[in-house]
């Protein structure tokens, strides 16, 4: 502490400069590692009776110190606060992730399932950074708990041609993996030489035509289907994806819109409802109760719309069109039968299964 005899000397000193002084010798007691490498300032605050009022240069120099030095406390303590706080939100959200793992486990749901929502779930909280985030997982949890697919319950959800997340809304049919393998197939398949004008029968969210509408930037296209819900859908994304001004989206059936519409179309794709309708009540919970059956049911054999969607592709196909389909895992030996019934060369190629299902000679 100051003798009397440097409290004398203080006294001429202005009030800012007292409590510099006072907050360096706190500092020299408290924080004595902050004055290393200031051996001006040490040698000020030597505690021998011989101390005298420092110089105006070494108060002025005191001052700053004292600012500086207080200021950078403050930092230090604001930066270790924040890490306590970050650690603590990790560690409460380990335990919350843990808690919902269990608890969807106990609702019916594999444990990689689960593992994997709860990771989707946290994920998508991280990137938006919501505030009440405890809140919205619960929630999220609970409707996972329920069956609710996690696509629907965030909203949006990658599809890999496309940049730009799609917009995913029950009851429409979330675009599947094998979608896209469709869609690489098309895109590798044109090389080079694109396509001019396309056309999505049953089109869902709008992945197939939307991503054909990025890869092919000179393409125009329509995109057909009979549920609303897909219609605002599509439209939905195109402008989320900027490609609405080449795409046309009709609310109708592939039968009623090719029934009105002209020969124009080179390149034809179609993902139709294509699961045979007894095998419907084995789907999972998550599609059976939450997607749309008119997206899934392809009737008894599973053919019923992929019949429908192929004679309309044979009225609106240019000659030479191309047309690609996603179909049930035990169709392409059905189109081999049939291609045999019929007498023509039994083959994979879509071009002679759509002439065998039209009982016509090719035209697409
Ligand atoms: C399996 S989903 C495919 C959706 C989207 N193209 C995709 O790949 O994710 C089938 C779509 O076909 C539509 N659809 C059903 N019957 C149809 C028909 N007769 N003509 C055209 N589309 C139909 C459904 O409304 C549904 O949106």
């Amino acid at each position: 502490m100051p003798t009397s005899a440097t409290k004398q000397s203080l006294r001429g000193l202005t009030k800012q400069t007292e409590s510099s002084w006072l907050g360096l010798q706190a500092l020299r007691w408290r924080s004595p590692h902050l004055l290393a490498g200031q051996p001006c300032i040490k040698a000020a605050l030597r505690t021998d009776n011989s101390w005298n009022p420092p110089p105006r240069r070494l108060t002025a120099s005191c001052i700053l110190f004292v600012l500086f030095a207080r200021r950078g406390l403050r930092s230090y303590r604001a930066a270790r606060k924040s890490l306590g706080d970050k650690r603590s939100e990790a560690i409460a959200e380990a335990a919350e992730a843990q808690a919902a793992r269990v608890s969807l486990e106990a609702a019916g749901l594999q444990k990689a399932e689960a593992a994997a929502s709860v990771r989707w779930f946290l994920e998508n909280l991280r990137r938006s950074s919501t505030a009440d985030w405890r809140k919205v997982f619960k929630n999220w949890v609970q409707r996972r708990g329920e069956g609710e697919p996690v696509q629907y319950i965030l909203g949006s959800w990658p599809f890999h041609p496309l940049p730009t997340e799609l917009l995913v809304r029950p009851p429409v049919l979330i675009p599947r993996p094998e979608t896209e393998e469709l869609v690489d197939r098309i895109i590798k398949h044109y090389g080079n030489c694109h396509p001019r004008r396309l056309v999505d029968f049953g089109s869902g969210s709008g992945a197939i035509v939307l991503s054909l509408l990025h890869a092919f930037p000179m393409a125009t296209a329509v995109a057909v289907d009979p549920s609303e819900d897909a219609v605002a859908l599509t439209r939905a994304n195109a402008a989320r994806c900027g490609v609405e001004n080449r795409l046309e989206v009709r609310h109708a059936s592939s039968e009623e819109w090719a029934s009105m519409s002209g020969k124009a179309f080179d390149l034809i794709v179609s993902n139709p409802p294509y699961i045979p309708s007894h095998e419907i009540p084995g789907l999972q919970v998550d599609v059976r109760e939450f997607e749309d059956h008119g997206a899934l049911d392809g009737g008894p054999d599973g053919l019923s719309v992929i019949a429908e969607v192929l004679c309309s592709a044979r009225r609106v196909g240019l000659p030479g069109a191309r047309i690609y389909l996603e179909v049930h895992h035990t169709h392409p030996a059905l189109f081999e039968r049939f291609s045999d019934e019929a007498k023509s060369e039994p083959t994979k190629d879509a071009t002679q299964t759509h002439a065998t299902f039209c009982k016509q000679s090719s035209a697409v």
